[in-house]
């Protein structure tokens, strides 16, 4: 087996990707590192607007991207991504899911119709997106890398958010679950755990709730590296995992925390 040169592990040109929830956040920064390092990337959002804004920011630094509305929920529109990938780049080589609510309700308050919601974004969209895309590396024959946004709260419960956390621990072991399937095909998949991350979502919560000051704080007094972490902390660990610089990892959960957990 050859070695491959440091210059050539991180370059992921004429690789085709898809990054879910690429309209801000922590998406976004993953897109914007896959399309440094020369992957074709798709950026898919709910939001088009968003989406279009960050193939924008791609397109101004001479990298390659599209936009694609659809649903991180959707099985029909994982379909939909998954094609377009390979009709937009000839190849799909990595998905991130990255797309996911995490709207604070109090268990007792939780409905039937918030619980779905969000189980069906954060975890049905995650297994049905890898099934599409790993359908069509598998045809194609060249490996892959998938790569799975999960949460600290996948180790680590925080108050009101069990039908995230719950959701969130499941990604965790749907990730290792997969990574035993698709070791034959050389598909990697493999998910990050960020801790507190500045985003629009976590700082103005989603589906309407807002995140109360005392969260955000309580989890900032608790991080031994001393800030909140920015989109890029995740985007680099996402690089790695799926760059050839990880060709011998799945199954693993990175944590990406600044030491919260230790804490
Ligand atoms: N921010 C954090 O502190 C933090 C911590 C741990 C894990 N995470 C995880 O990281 C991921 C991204 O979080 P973020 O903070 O960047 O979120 P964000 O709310 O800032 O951005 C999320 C993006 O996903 C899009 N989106 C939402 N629902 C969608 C759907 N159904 N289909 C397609 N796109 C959809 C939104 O339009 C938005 O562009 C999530 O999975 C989240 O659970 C975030």
């Amino acid at each position: 087996m050859t070695t491959m040169p440091i210059s050539q592990l991180f370059d992921l040109k004429g690789k085709g990707a898809i990054v879910t929830g690429a309209g801000m956040g922590i998406g976004q920064g993953i897109a914007f590192r896959l399309a440094e390092a020369g992957a074709s990337v798709l950026v898919v959002d709910i939001n088009p607007e968003a989406a279009a804004e960050t193939v924008r920011q791609i397109q101004a630094k001479d990298g390659i991207a599209f936009a694609v509305q659809a649903d991180a929920a959707s099985v029909a529109d994982a379909e939909r991504v998954a094609q377009e990938a390979v009709t937009k780049f000839g190849r799909l080589d990595i998905l991130v899911n990255n797309a996911g609510i995490f709207p604070f309700s109090p268990a007792l308050q939780t409905t039937e119709a918030l619980w779905d919601k969000v189980l069906d974004v954060n975890l049905k969209g995650v297994f049905f997106y890898t099934q599409a895309a790993a359908k069509r590396m598998v045809a194609a024959g060249q490996g892959g890398r998938i790569v799975n946004i999960a949460s600290i709260d996948a180790l680590h419960p925080t108050g009101n958010l069990v039908h995230y956390d719950a959701s969130k621990g499941a990604v965790v072991m749907a990730t290792k679950a997969l990574a035993l399937e698709f070791g034959q095909y050389g598909i990697t998949v493999n998910a990050i755990a960020p801790g507190a991350i500045n985003t629009p979502g976590a700082s103005a919560g989603t589906a309407g709730v807002e995140i109360s000051e005392e969260v955000l704080k309580s989890f900032l007094v608790r991080i031994p590296l001393g800030r909140q972490g920015v989109p890029d902390d995740i985007a680099k660990a996402a690089l790695f995992l799926a760059s050839e610089a990880s060709a011998y990892i799945t199954g693993s959960l990175l944590v990406v925390d600044g030491g919260y957990l230790l804490s």
